[in-house]
């Protein structure tokens, strides 16, 4: 499991930004894409480039052109915010949207959104979602990319919990993560703790319901929480 951590200061301090209650959606949305930038630069860190050659004004010299070609999967609607600066850093990428929701009592990604050709038209994918919580969505969406014959696939999120993180790398272990923080937990409805809240919800202004604040969960859905709790202990 590769699991990478940024200890760049600006992303800590954006980050300790992005989760403050009173930051509003003009703000929050500004601060997912200067995250998006900066962890977009970390995770491309080691894509292959082939060499070319380039005529300067002076002479001819050896130099660098990126090799894979390279797939952004935003996962929607949250990781919308992340596509524009990764396609200031890659304006070359091509744009795969995957919409997915999760069920609030299940926890259980749904699928609405999928226009994926019949074969992979990139080699690498970066899948683009703020929020790694339960790692439901993002193990779906790799499951997705897998079958569509994606070579190598990345998950970047700006917050993972310990239990989405565990889930992912059980069912997809050559999949690197890289993200801003790792919380402490899943609260039992589902939500990362401290976390930031709901992201989409904070990216967009849509406040219509509670399921992100306090209160109490669904016996349903505090199971399905508890059950993943039990696996990360019994695999730490
Ligand atoms: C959020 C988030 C992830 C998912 C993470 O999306 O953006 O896609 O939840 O949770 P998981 O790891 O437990 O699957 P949500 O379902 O709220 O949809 P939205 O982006 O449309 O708000
Ligand atoms: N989705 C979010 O937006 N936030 C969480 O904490 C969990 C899922």
């Amino acid at each position: 499991m590769a699991v990478h951590v940024s200890s760049h200061p600006l992303v800590a301090h954006k980050l300790a930004l992005l989760r403050d209650k009173a930051t509003a959606p003009k703000q929050f949305r500004e601060l997912v894409r200067e995250l998006s930038w900066l962890l977009g630069y970390e995770a491309m860190a080691d894509l292959e480039t082939r060499q070319i050659t380039v005529e300067t004004p002076l002479e001819e010299m050896p130099a660098a052109e990126l090799e894979p070609r390279v797939g952004l999967i935003p996962v929607l609607r949250a990781g919308l915010g992340m596509v524009d600066a990764m396609l200031e850093l890659m304006p070359t990428a091509q744009v795969w949207h995957i919409g997915l929701y999760r069920d609030e009592r299940t926890l259980k990604p749904v699928e609405y959104y999928n226009k994926l050709p019949d074969a992979a038209t990139v080699q690498v994918c970066l899948i683009l979602d703020p929020m790694l919580a339960t790692g439901g969505s993002s193990s779906a969406t790799v499951d997705i990319l897998k079958a569509w014959g994606a070579a190598r696939i990345k998950q970047v999120s700006l917050i993972a919990a310990p239990e989405g993180i565990a889930t992912l790398s059980a069912a997809h272990p050559e999949v690197e993560i890289h993200v801003a923080a790792v919380d402490r937990e899943l609260n039992e409805r589902g939500y990362i703790v401290p976390g930031l809240g709901d992201a989409g919800d904070r990216q967009f202004g849509t406040f219509a319901g509670p399921s992100s604040e306090p209160g109490h969960a669904s016996d349903e859905t505090a199971e399905v929480v508890r059950r993943l709790q039990r696996n990360l202990s019994a695999n730490r």
